[in-house]
């Protein structure tokens, strides 16, 4: 009963948002952990056209990211998805805490997890542009998004408030494979109870680097106020779905989508962040 309640909340999303039909072609964002893993699961199981693509940052160190891809290789088996698998070693030719290193050497000091995040993103649109994807699915969760609006509510970033929302970005481009969220309305608590009882053999702890990240603080204040009143990251999603539409048309305003001069991804610079790392780490 408490499976079909979250596969339910999911179809429902899909149809209200128009995410993607059974006829598009949809990779799923997968890390190895618990959102991801579920999100495929259930779309497999609605019957969605489904394969998984994973970017693995090659962090040696952090054992849970190689456990993470063994455990991902062996559900994808399980559940007769197609796993496409890249890392930044291959791609950039070196690992996450290599590419770190270099940019410290040059003076820029970025942490792990927003090197890791900008990357991974660029692989994914470009990597799903190649595997001729419709639609990208990722696993973020209510929680997430509820701490992504008031994130860039507290550092007054409009216009990253615009690119959020169950479909990702603003306008759409040919060059973009839009990103969409299944799990919109589905609280963690509900994943991880899912993924649970469905026994996926997947890690439940967070990124080890992300502690120190202004996220992790914003996230913290969220559970500190959740306490007082449950409802709050839900209360958070539906003020911000109201004033979403208004947001977005505004910037929708302002012209075209502009691309960046080097990989000619969407940028709003002349080069995109993703680019501006490589050229630096080259
Ligand atoms: Fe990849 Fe933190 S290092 S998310
Ligand atoms: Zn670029």
């Amino acid at each position: 009963m408490a499976y079909e309640k979250i596969e339910n909340k999911v179809r429902d999303t899909i149809k209200k948002y128009n995410l993607f039909s059974k006829k598009d072609y949809v990779l799923v964002a997968c890390s190895g952990g618990k959102d991801s893993t579920t999100l495929a699961h259930i779309l497999k199981k609605l019957g969605y056209n489904i394969n998984a693509i994973t970017i693995n940052p090659s962090i040696k160190a952090r054992e849970s990211s190689s456990k993470n891809i063994e455990n991902l290789r062996k559900f994808c088996k399980e559940n007769e998805i197609r796993l496409y698998e890249y890392s930044f070693k291959e791609e950039f030719g070196h690992t996450l805490f290599g590419i770190n290193k270099i940019l410290k050497s040059k003076g820029i000091d970025m942490p792990y997890c927003t090197i890791c995040g900008i990357l991974k993103r660029y692989l994914l649109n470009k990597k799903s542009k190649e595997l001729k994807a419709d639609k990208v699915a990722t696993g973020h969760v209510l929680d997430d998004e509820a701490e992504s609006v008031f994130m860039n509510l507290l550092r007054g970033n409009i216009e990253l408030l615009s690119r959020l929302g169950p479909i990702s970005g603003v306008k759409k481009s040919k060059k973009f494979v839009p990103r969409v969220k299944p799990l919109y309305f589905c609280k963690e608590e509900e994943i991880i109870s899912y993924s649970k009882k469905k026994k996926f053999p997947v890690a439940y702890e967070r990124c080890p680097y992300a502690k120190s990240s202004y996220r992790e603080i914003v996230r913290n204040e969220l559970i500190d106020f959740q306490r007082k009143n449950k409802k709050t990251n839900e209360n958070i999603i539906k003020w911000f779905l109201q004033i979403l539409p208004d947001i977005k048309k505004e910037f929708e305003k302002q012209g075209e989508i502009s691309f960046c001069e080097i990989c000619e991804e969407p940028s709003k610079n002349k080069i995109c962040n993703a680019c501006s790392i490589i050229t630096k780490i080259r």
